[in-house]
């Protein structure tokens, strides 16, 4: 049930119908991925059978999107192994999207791929070329029928113009979304609730929309799940909607309640677990985005403390489509700013969540930390080791171990004998314990070679 968008579904339908890549971009939470999933993909089905893939980048985003094709190139839902997800990972930096397309055409089924949060692409700071490449082609690229559209928060468009020779890839494609009037609000607020036969108490659907003016779409739709829940005799009532604090006590009310109702021992966890939901590429609370945690990478307290926020709707517990793991991540990235404890404490964190995203992009891209780093990074580690996820700390043990290029050329120097030598030696170092700078690398193990 969607509603308040048809204005912007039918003007999005037409120009993904004209024009292969489409980015949809807007504020954080003004319904780009609801407009691209609820209001466009139906409507281009409505017309023709279209092949929908549907990826979100996260910390895996080639994987993600090669899961994605292979499932729309299956007639039936069947699981992707992983070893099938990483071949086609390899095809699709080959050969592009073109050959899928051109099987998906000959079936009369045209391929749609969608990218929601294409920002995620850009937060961890160093965006990977190839796949821009591949989502945002130079403009005249050859249409091969497939039709791509993005999602990206406007607030990434500085970071995505200031990669050379991007600023040209979105002129044209950018579908610019705007918040909904007042009007559209007042449909997308009220419609739902009609259409399962639930009313409004007089003058409260008036009301909510005075409070929500010029408010995010993700506080309001809150808001109206808690009111759903505290319906009487199917009417929505003023006394469930000042009993939750109205529009903007909501969130912060049902929030902290949760915290309040947490274990003593689990109250301590639940700041370590809001700091793991969220990345940043900088210090400060700019542009932070949520983020994945596999129930994997956290121990079964943390897990439990993401359940009792899952409760309330703060937290969706779902399972990767690509790699079939569990994760939890924030409901929306509104929250970072609309919920206090976490934005004080993005912000009260700031330094340790830009070095922890740096250290996790190194890490992601086999990129070690170099010898001046490897310092900064112990000091985090001591600080703070229940805050550093396993990959990063061990990530950190690799990079202190790992041979280091300028040992190789080391050996060549010829060098004065020491006190128990009687003439100069040429030695080796075991470049696998070597680091810079060179007077490390004779302490580590040192071997002389006649
Ligand atoms: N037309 C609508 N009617 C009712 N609720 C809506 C509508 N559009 C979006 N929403 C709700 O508003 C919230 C934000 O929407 P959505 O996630 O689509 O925004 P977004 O722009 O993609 O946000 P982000 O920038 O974080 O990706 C969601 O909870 C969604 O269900
Ligand atoms: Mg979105």
């Amino acid at each position: 049930m969607f509603f308040g968008r048809d204005a912007d579904t039918a003007a999005l339908t037409s120009r993904v119908r004209a024009q292969p890549v489409v980015v949809v971009a807007g504020p954080s939470g003004v319904g780009k991925s609801s407009l691209v999933q609820a209001g466009l993909v139906p409507a281009l089905q409505a017309e023709r059978r279209w092949s929908v893939a549907l990826a979100r980048p996260g910390g895996d985003p080639w994987l993600r999107l090669a899961a994605a094709l292979l499932r729309v190139q299956r007639s039936q839902q069947s699981e992707v192994s992983l070893g099938e997800a990483r071949r086609e990972v390899g095809r699709l930096r080959r050969e592009g999207f073109s050959p899928v397309a051109r099987f998906l055409r000959s079936q009369d089924r045209p391929l749609l791929v969608v990218v929601d949060q294409f920002e995620e692409l850009l937060a961890g700071g160093h965006p990977d070329q190839d796949l821009l490449d591949l989502l945002l082609p130079a403009p005249g690229a050859a249409d091969d029928g497939a039709r791509l559209v993005l999602t990206l928060r406007a607030d990434f468009l500085p970071a995505l113009q200031s990669i050379p020779g991007f600023h040209t890839r979105l002129n044209e494609r950018l579908y610019l979304l705007s918040p909904l009037t007042t009007e559209e609000t007042r449909l997308a607020v009220t419609r739902p609730a009609a259409a399962r036969e639930v009313s409004f108490e007089p003058g409260l659907a008036d009301q909510i929309l005075r409070d929500a003016a010029g408010g995010s779409l993700p506080l309001l739709e809150f808001t109206l799940t808690m009111l759903w829940k505290a319906q009487r005799r199917r009417m929505l009532t003023f006394a469930g909607y000042h009993a939750m604090g109205g529009v903007h006590g909501a969130l912060e009310r049902v929030a902290e309640e949760s915290a309040a109702r947490l274990a003593p021992d689990a109250a301590g966890i639940l700041d370590r677990v809001l700091l793991k939901l969220v990345r940043t590429p900088g210090p400060g609370p700019g542009l932070v985005t949520r983020q994945r945690i596999a129930q994997a990478d956290v121990p079964v307290g943390e897990w439990d403390v993401l359940q009792r926020l899952a409760d309330v709707r703060l937290v969706i517990l779902d399972t990767d489509a690509a790699e079939g793991r569990p994760y939890a991540e924030l409901a929306h990235d509104s929250l970072i700013t609309a919920w206090r404890r976490l934005r004080d404490l993005v912000t009260d964190n700031g330094e340790f969540l830009s070095w922890l995203a740096r250290a996790r992009q190194r890490a992601a891209e086999g990129d070690p930390l170099p010898e001046a780093r490897i310092s900064e990074a112990r000091r985090w580690l001591a600080a703070r080791p229940h805050d550093i996820p396993e990959k990063v700390s061990s990530f950190i043990d690799s990079s202190e171990l790992r041979p280091r290029p300028e040992c190789a050329s080391y050996e060549t120097l010829s060098l004065v004998p020491t006190r128990h030598e009687s003439r100069p030696v040429r030695r080796h170092a075991t470049l696998r314990r070597c680091a810079w700078p060179p007077t490390r690398n004779w302490r580590c193990a040192p071997r002389a070679r006649q």
